[in-house]
Parts: structure tokens; C-alpha cells; sequence
């Protein structure tokens, strides 16, 4: 380890999982952890980060140009606890020669779990059930109670942006005998036509689908990427699952579809203005909500932990980092 590494200190903006946190102490680096509930806050995140080498950061922290510059030349890599890191100025990064990573494969099948969760609450109608029973609503068995889209053996589930997550969710959709239909690089691979998916474009996805479910990256490409057209071309009993970024949709475009009856139901796990969710989708039914819990997995959070500081660890030893992201020209 070089004199360089010995002194290097790594700012953790949060408390790391158990396991992570005690792999972080055996790397011998010196640290200093935001320990305060979480979301450090911005100007204290300023000052903290002054002089560090290494910066672990949650999704909800913006690593920008300014915070690059408050940290100052010795800060060599910026470790995000996500996958997603558009909260990242990656750019910024390489220009001051930065190196970020994310935390890629290590939580797919728990996001797809949680996206196969509102799939099905939100088609059969589960969380409208639970509140209309725990209301002590009077009710007998009815042939049209809580009558939902039938899931399984012949709806068809539109993969936005098949890759690692969206194909977890293709492997649990076949299990439940969905027609899968995708967009996205991989939706031509070997992989997709083995599980029976059928690559189109997004015009026939959003116009065949049952349910819709998102799982690309946001970049400034996918901004939006569904508005007040694209939820207009769905079917309106379409289902729309979103686990992958609030701002992919334009949430007050949702809010009236869903109202209108322009869809028919959303499962939603991210929010355009996140942590805020437009009032109007907490007022209808027809919308299932989740706090951004899609990797909130015990044993997955350690596996992210776990991720980020052997990415720190690896750079700031003067090692290739185990999963760099990469910057596109
Ligand atoms: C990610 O990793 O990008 C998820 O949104 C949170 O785990």
C-alpha cells in the first residue's frame, strides 16, 4: 500500500451496512462517516468531503462539479451505493480525472422482485383489497369484487430497456406465462429469444402491452421517455411499473391518465421530485406506492455495500476498480 493510500481518506455519506462498514475498517483507510439520519446535508457534505480521496454517496446525493472542486485534487474516486448514477456528473468526474463506479449486478433479482410485487399487486388489485377489508367494509364472496387483469397465460409484459434487471424480470415473467416484448440492446440476444422474447420498438411495445414495466437508466435520452403521448398509445387497462427512475416518466402526465382512465393502474416505486410524490397519484386507487425499496434487500444492501468499497479500496490502491462506469463520448 503506497504512502499515498496510507493517508487517503475515504467520506462515506451515510452508514454503510454492517458487513460493508466492517470491510471498510479492515482496508485501513482512514474515514469520516455522515452518521446523522440519512441525506447528509448538502453544506455539511461540502465541507466534509474537503481533502478526501474517496467518497462513497447514496443516489440521493448529487456529485456535481462543485462538489468535485469542494473536495479538492486528492479526491481520486466517487463509489455510488446504486447502480443508477445519473446523480453523478460523470463527465465532471473525468474531466478532473474522478473515477466513478456503481454497484451493477449485485441487486437485480431484488429489484425484479419488487417490480414482480406491483406488477401483481397492482393487476389483482392487492393494496385496494387490503384497505377496502381493513375498513370493515361489509362483503360476500361477488362474482365482480376487486376484479383485476388477469396476469397470468396471455397477457403481455413490455420490457422498457431489457438489460441485467429487465431480464431478471423476463426469467419471473415466464415463470407466470407472460408474452414478453422489449426494447433495448439485449432484447435481440440469444438470452432474450431463449426466454421468448420479442424485440420491438417502443411504439409497438406501449400499444400491445398489458402492463409496461421500465428498466433503463435515466440519461437525458430517457427523460420522459413516457409523457402524455406515450401514455395516450397504451391500452387502457394497461398497468404501468416503474422501478427504475422517477423522472423516465412525466409524473403530472401520469397523474391524469390514471385519472382519466387513459391506463388503467400504476405500481410505482420512484418519483419524478423524489422523495416528493405528486399528491394527486396518493389520491387514486388505482396506484401502488413504494419508498424507492426496490435493492432493499438485507443481504443485497451488504452485496452494494460490499461493491463500493472494494471500488474505493481497488483505486485508491492504484488497482483497476472493479465496476467502473463508463463515460460516454
Ligand atoms: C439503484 O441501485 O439504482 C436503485 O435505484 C437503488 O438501489
Amino acid at each position: 500500500m503506497s504512502s499515498e493510500t496510507t493517508d487517503a481518506r475515504v467520506h462515506v455519506t451515510f452508514e454503510l451496512p454492517t458487513g460493508a462498514a466492517a470491510e471498510l475498517a479492515a482496508t485501513g483507510l482512514r474515514t469520516s462517516v455522515y452518521a446523522g439520519p440519512t441525506g447528509e446535508p448538502r453544506s455539511e457534505l461540502l465541507q466534509n468531503v474537503q481533502g478526501a480521496s474517496g467518497l462513497i454517496a447514496l443516489l440521493s446525493d448529487r456529485i456535481d462539479a462543485e462538489l468535485m472542486d469542494a473536495a479538492g485534487p486528492s479526491l481520486r474516486v466517487v463509489a455510488n451505493f446504486a447502480v443508477g448514477y445519473d446523480n453523478v456528473d460523470v463527465r465532471a468526474a473525468a474531466e478532473r480525472g474522478i473515477l466513478v463506479t456503481n454497484t451493477p449486478g449485485v441487486l437485480d433479482n431484488a429489484t425484479a422482485d419488487l417490480t414482480l410485487a406491483l406488477l401483481l399487486a397492482t393487476a389483482r388489485r392487492v393494496v385496494e383489497s387490503d384497505r377496502f377489508v381493513r375498513a370493515g367494509n361489509p362483503w360476500q364472496w361477488e362474482p365482480d369484487l376487486f376484479v383485476g387483469l388477469d396476469v397470468s397465460g396471455g397477457a403481455t409484459l413490455g420490457i422498457v430497456g431489457l438489460g441485467r434487471i429487465g431480464m431478471a424480470v423476463a426469467r419471473r415473467a415466464a415463470a407466470f406465462d407472460l408474452r414478453i416484448v422489449a426494447t433495448g440492446s439485449r432484447a435481440s440476444s440469444a438470452e432474450a429469444a431463449a426466454l421468448g422474447i420479442r424485440p420491438v420498438e417502443l411504439p409497438e411495445l406501449l400499444a400491445s402491452s398489458d402492463v409496461v414495466s421500465l428498466h433503463c437508466p435515466l440519461t437525458a435520452e430517457t427523460r420522459h421517455l413516457i409523457g402524455a403521448a406515450e401514455l395516450r398509445a397504451m391500452k387502457p387497462t394497461a398497468v404501468l411499473i416503474n422501478t427504475a427512475r422517477g423522472p423516465i416518466v412525466d409524473e403530472l402526465a401520469l397523474v391524469e391518465a390514471l385519472r382519466d382512465g387513459v391506463i388503467g393502474a400504476a405500481g410505482l416505486d420512484v418519483y419524478e421530485w423524489e422523495p416528493a410524490v405528486s399528491p394527486g397519484l396518493l389520491t387514486l386507487p388505482n396506484v401502488v406506492t413504494a419508498p424507492h425499496i426496490g435493492s432493499a434487500g438485507l443481504a443485497t444492501r451488504e452485496r452494494m455495500g460490499s461493491l463500493a468499497v472494494q471500488n474505493v479500496a481497488a483505486v485508491l490502491a492504484g488497482q483497476p476498480a472493479v465496476t467502473p462506469v463508463a463515460v460516454h463520448a
